[in-house]
C-alpha cells in the first residue's frame, strides 16, 4: 500500500471516539512507554518466571518463552495497542467499535475483564507476601543461608490465614490508592523512576549469584536446553508466560493504548517493551538460578522458590540486609504497575460502560476483588484442601488465566486483527496514517498476526489440552 493511501485513511473507531467523554492521556512519550514497560514488568519477571523455568526444566522452556514473546507476544501487543489507540475506550467498547457488523467481537474484552478478576485474585496475594517480606527482611530475621530458616519464614506466612489477608488487603488498598490519582499522574509518576532502579539492584544480585561456589550448575540450568523436558504442559505454560508477561491477551494493551497519543510509534513502543521486559526476567534467572544450585534448592518448589532463595544470596553479600529490603521494596513497587493496568481494565469498562465514577469503580472493583481473593490469599492455609480439578484456588486462578483465558483471548485478538479489521486499518494505525517509514516491518507483523501466531497459539493449546493425544 502506498503511503498516500494510507495518509487518506481515517484512522479507524475515529468517529466513536467523539463521543465519549475526555480521557485523561499519558503526558509524554517516555511516560507511554514507562507505563506499558509498568504494565509488563512485575511479579511476573521477580517471581512467575522463576518459578516455571525452574519447575518446566530450565533452558528449553525459556527457549519456548523467547519465541512465543517474538512470534505471538509482539504482534498481539502490537494489534491491542493500535485497536485501543483508534478506538480510544475501554477494552469492551473498544473492540465493539472496531467491529463492522454486528458481530460479538466484544466478549473478547468481556473475557478480558474475567481475566483481570482471575488473575488480580492470586497476583494481589503473591504481591502481598512481597510486601510482608519488606517487613521480614527489616527484621533482619529471614537473612540465612540456610533454608531451614528461609522455608520455616515462607510456611509460616502463607499457613497464617490472618496474615495471608491482611497482605492482600493492605496490597489492594496501595492500589486503589495509586489508581484514585489518575491515569497520567499516578501510573506514570511510580514507573518512571523505579524500574532502573530494580534493574540496577538486580545486577548486583546476579553477580553475587554467579560468584557463589557452585553457580556453574544455575547456568547450566538456565541455558544449556534438555530438549527431553518439552511437553505439551510445557509449551502451554511457555506461550502462557508470555502472554502473561506482555500483559496481553486480555485486553489490558487495549485498554493502554486508548491512553497512547497519536503520533506514538506503536510498534516502536511494543519492541522496546517486550526486549526490555524479556531482558529484566532473564536477570532475574540469572539471579535466583546459580544459588538455587548453590545453596541446594530445589528448582521446582514452585511459589516458594523465589521467597527462600532471595534471603540466602543476600545473605552472602555485604549490607546484605540493607539491599534485601530495596529489593522487596523494589519488587513491590514493580508490582503496582502491573496491578494498576490490571485494575484498570476493570475500572475502565465500570466507569465509561456502566456510567458509575472513577473513584466509586475503584472502590467497588477493590472490594469485589478483596471478596475473590480471598479464595487464594487462603489456598495454603483454610482452603488449602479444596481443589477443583485437582487445583487449589491459587492454582487455578493462576492456570486458567494465563493458560487458558489469555491464549484464547490472543487468539481471537489475531483473528480480529488479521481478517476482520484487516490490512487497511491496521496500516493506517501502525503507520500513524503514512507518517512513520516502517511499512516493511508493519507488512511482516501484519503476516504474523494473520498467519503464523493464531496458528501457533491454537495447535499449542490443544496440544495443552490434551487434544492430540
Ligand atoms: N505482566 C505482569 C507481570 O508480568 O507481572 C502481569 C500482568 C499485568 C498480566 C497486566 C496481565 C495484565 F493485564
Amino acid at each position: 500500500m502506498s503511503s498516500s493511501s494510507q495518509a487518506s485513511q481515517q484512522v479507524p473507531g475515529s468517529e466513536f471516539k467523539e463521543k465519549l467523554p475526555l480521557r485523561d492521556g499519558f503526558s509524554t512519550r517516555l511516560g507511554v512507554v514507562l507505563a506499558t514497560l509498568g504494565s509488563a514488568v512485575g511479579l511476573g519477571n521477580i517471581w512467575k518466571f522463576p518459578t516455571l523455568t525452574g519447575s518446566s526444566g530450565g533452558a528449553v522452556f525459556i527457549i519456548i518463552y523467547v519465541i512465543s514473546v517474538l512470534l505471538i507476544g509482539i504482534p498481539v501487543m502490537v494489534s491491542e495497542l493500535a485497536i485501543g489507540r483508534s478506538a480510544h475506550a475501554n477494552a469492551v467498547d473498544s473492540m465493539r467499535a472496531s467491529t463492522p457488523n454486528k458481530a460479538p467481537w466484544w466478549l473478547i474484552g468481556a473475557l478480558g475483564i474475567l481475566s483481570a478478576f482471575l488473575i488480580m485474585g492470586f497476583y494481589t496475594e503473591v504481591a502481598g507476601w512481597v510486601f510482608a517480606y519488606i517487613f521480614k527482611a527489616m527484621s533482619g530475621s529471614i537473612l540465612s543461608t540456610s533454608s531451614e530458616v528461609t522455608t520455616a519464614a515462607f510456611t509460616s506466612l502463607v499457613t497464617n490465614p490472618v496474615l495471608s489477608l491482611v497482605w492482600q488487603w493492605v496490597d489492594l488498598v496501595i492500589v486503589g490508592a495509586v489508581i484514585l490519582f489518575g491515569v497520567s499522574k499516578g501510573i506514570e509518576r511510580v514507573t518512571k523512576t523505579l524500574i532502573p532502579v530494580l534493574l540496577v539492584l538486580l545486577i548486583v544480585v546476579a553477580i553475587r549469584s554467579l560468584t557463589l561456589p557452585g553457580a556453574g550448575e544455575g547456568l547450566e540450568f538456565l541455558f544449556k536446553p534438555d530438549l527431553s523436558k518439552v511437553t505439551a504442559s510445557t509449551l502451554l505454560a511457555g506461550v502462557g508466560l508470555a502472554f502473561f508477561k506482555l500483559s496481553i491477551g486480555m485486553g489490558a494493551m487495549i485498554t493502554y493504548g486508548s491512553y497512547f497519543r497519536q503520533d506514538q510509534n506503536i510498534s516502536g513502543t511494543a519492541l522496546r517493551v517486550a526486549f526490555s521486559d524479556m531482558s529484566i526476567a532473564l536477570l532475574a534467572g540469572v539471579a535466583i538460578f546459580p544459588a538455587v544450585f548453590a545453596y541446594g534448592f530445589q528448582p521446582d518448589a514452585g511459589p516458594s522458590l523465589v521467597f527462600l532463595t532471595i534471603p540466602s544470596v543476600f545473605a552472602s553479600m555485604p549490607a546484605g540486609n540493607f539491599f534485601m529490603v530495596i529489593f522487596f521494596i523494589l519488587t513491590f513497587i514493580a508490582s503496582i504497575g502491573a496491578q494498576v493496568s490490571l485494575l484498570e481494565v476493570l475500572v475502565s469498562y465500570v466507569n465509561e460502560h456502566l456510567k458509575i465514577n472513577r473513584k466509586a469503580a475503584t472502590v467497588y472493583s477493590m472490594l469485589g476483588l478483596a471478596v475473590f481473593g480471598s479464595l487464594a490469599a487462603l489456598s495454603s492455609s483454610l482452603l488449602s484442601n479444596v481443589k477443583l480439578f485437582g487445583l487449589t484456588f491459587f492454582d487455578l486462578f493462576d492456570f486458567t488465566s494465563s493458560n487458558i483465558f489469555l491464549p484464547v483471548g490472543g487468539l481471537f485478538i489475531c483473528i480480529f486483527v488479521g481478517w476482520v479489521w484487516g490490512k487497511e486499518k491496521f496500516f493506517a494505525a501502525l503507520t500513524n496514517n503514512g507518517s512513520l517509514n516502517n511499512q516493511g516491518f508493519v507488512s511482516f507483523l501484519f503476516f504474523l498476526i494473520r498467519f503464523v501466531s493464531p496458528v501457533l497459539v491454537l495447535l499449542v493449546l490443544l496440544n495443552g489440552l490434551g487434544v492430540f493425544s
